[in-house]
């Protein structure tokens, strides 16, 4: 069979750019992505506004929309005319029953095989690009298979996706390898070589590397594991250099020029974000503890307690350092999305840093480049705070000078570039004295601040000797 059309359910972060780019490196091939919500399809269908914000992305929806690109919430016409279905739905951490703040919630996923199910005619390749514990293609394929139609047969493969929000259409374009899990049998055999020529396209055909079904599935998990706890080890030891005078940058750059360990994720940060490391590894510790693993469950069990840890020492050293209250300060929070160059806030840190601040009475003033105003309010709104005390206590601005006018702190929690080149001279005059930065993100340069007459405190490195002697250390050591 050649893959002449694609259905791609769920038109998310990953199913949007991923067949944006699929659709633009195949011309010979229609990609038609589908999604239950009409609000959703109707963004991606709109020249002003994407659902999300991924760099370079709305150009090439706009080269391919019409073309060999559509979006639509027409489900069961999509299903009947595609040779090849990806599930592409979210997968969230289960927030009841069994499993519950743990397991992946699979019912997305079901929810797409049943319509599959009830819909597809002919010979159709489902491919798994969800997130998913490992065996779920056992379950997508028994769904399938109960409810199969006399004219209706079906191949699954795995295609789990690595592409990181803010950078997808460079991840997408050029993947560091493309994975495909799918049975040993020959009709799996085939089904991979099919999918393997669609990406043959644009990816060289080392890149593309085949596995069985299981192997594809843990890799997922792994990698998303091994990424967070690499942060997590970074973070850990930034505790270690803010105690003993150690420099992070300094300790992250020595450890990786070893070629065996490599430069790249050990930036330390206030904590990992994203709608993915902390749930991926939570259902990864889920599937350890069900295999009756729980030193293994425990191992991976850290990497996620070491993130709660960091995320609080920050927003700890924010306070102390402040005389150790900030009730009825005011503080200005830059960034609130969790990594830059997206819109995208779930589990950003700066949620987690906000709540703990509006806890102990300080008044918020955010700014973000991209995330929408409603949408800050909604992320604060759906932790314990009191509705009434944020609505009180936050203001959400349009710049990021007129969120730090006459603040006494600046808390900075996302590394958009645009924070960098702020004045800062200006800014030290329209803030209460002293004035305060605390740089979550390792972004700007301490020295000139200080030279300014900023009082600043970072990640992994102690600077303002003196006043970390005084306030910062009682707390953050605790
Ligand atoms: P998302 O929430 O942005 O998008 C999922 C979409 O699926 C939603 O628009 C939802 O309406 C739709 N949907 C759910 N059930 C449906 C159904 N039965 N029919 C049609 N549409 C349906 O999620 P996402 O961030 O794109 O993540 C999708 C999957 O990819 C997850 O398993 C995630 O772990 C994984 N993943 C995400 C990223 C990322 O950067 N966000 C990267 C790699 C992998
Ligand atoms: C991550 C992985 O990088 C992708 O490969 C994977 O496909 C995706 O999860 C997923 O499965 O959803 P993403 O979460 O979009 O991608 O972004 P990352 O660049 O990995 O950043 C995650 C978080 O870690 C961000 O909050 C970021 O600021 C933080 N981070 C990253 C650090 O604190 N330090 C670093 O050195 C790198």
């Amino acid at each position: 069979m050649v893959i002449k059309k694609i259905c791609c359910i769920g038109a998310g972060y990953v199913g949007g750019p991923t067949c944006s780019v699929m659709a633009l490196k195949c011309p010979d091939i229609e990609i038609t992505v589908v999604d239950l919500s009409k609000e959703r399809i109707s963004q991606w269908n709109s020249n002003d506004k994407l659902p999300i914000y991924e760099p370079g992305l709305m150009e090439i929806v706009q080269k391919c929309r019409g073309r060999n690109l559509f979006f639509s919430n027409d489900i069961v016409s999509a299903i009947k005319k595609a040779d090849l279905i990806f599930i592409s739905v979210n997968t969230p951490t289960k927030t009841f029953g069994l499993g519950k703040g743990r397991a992946a919630d699979l019912k997305y996923v079901e929810g797409a095989a049943r319509m599959i199910a009830e819909n597809a005619e002919g010979s159709k390749i489902v491919v798994e690009k969800s997130t998913v514990p490992v065996k779920a293609a056992e379950s997508i394929m028994s769904i399938l298979k109960a409810n199969n139609k006399p004219n209706s047969s079906y191949r699954i493969l795995s295609n789990p996706e690595f592409l990181a929000e803010g950078t997808a259409v460079e991840d997408l374009i050029n993947a560091d390898r493309v994975l495909i899990g799918g049975e040993e049998s020959a009709e799996g055999q085939d089904a991979i070589r099919e999918l393997s020529w669609v990406y043959e396209h644009w990816i060289p055909s080392s890149k593309i590397v085949t596995m069985n079904t299981w192997s594809s599935e843990l890799s997922k998990l792994a990698a998303n594991a091994f990424l967070a706890q690499r942060i997590s080890s970074i973070n850990a030891l930034s505790a270690v250099c803010e105690s003993t005078g150690a420099d992070v940058s300094e300790v992250a750059r020595a450890i990786g020029l070893d070629s065996r360990i490599g430069p790249k994720f050990l930036q330390a940060s206030v904590g990992f974000g994203g709608s993915c490391f902390q749930k991926d590894i939570l259902n990864l510790v889920y599937i350890c503890e069900c295999l009756n693993l729980p030193h293994v469950a425990a191992y991976w069990q850290q990497v996620i307690d070491m993130n709660e840890y960091q995320k609080t020492r920050f927003a700890e050293k924010v306070i102390a350092s402040l005389f150790n209250t900030v009730t009825g300060k005011q503080i200005a929070l830059l960034g609130f999305a969790f990594k830059k160059n997206t819109g995208d806030t779930r589990e950003s840190p700066a949620i987690h840093v906000a709540t703990h601040l509006l806890a102990e009475g300080a008044h918020l003033h955010i700014y973000d480049p991209k995330v929408e105003h409603s949408q800050i309010i909604d992320e604060l709104n759906s932790s314990t705070l009191d509705p009434d005390k944020i609505k009180r206590n936050v203001i959400i601005h349009t710049d990021a000078y007129s969120a730090i006018k006459n603040t006494h702190a600046l808390v900075i929690c996302t590394e958009w570039d645009e924070f960098v080149s702020l004045d800062y001279e200006k800014i030290h005059s329209d803030m209460m004295k002293p004035a305060y930065i605390f740089d979550g993100r390792k972004i700007l340069d301490h020295d000139y601040l200080q030279k300014l007459g900023f009082q600043v405190q970072t990640i992994g490195k102690r600077l303002n000797r003196d006043l970390g002697r005084s306030w910062g250390s009682q707390n953050h050591q605790s």
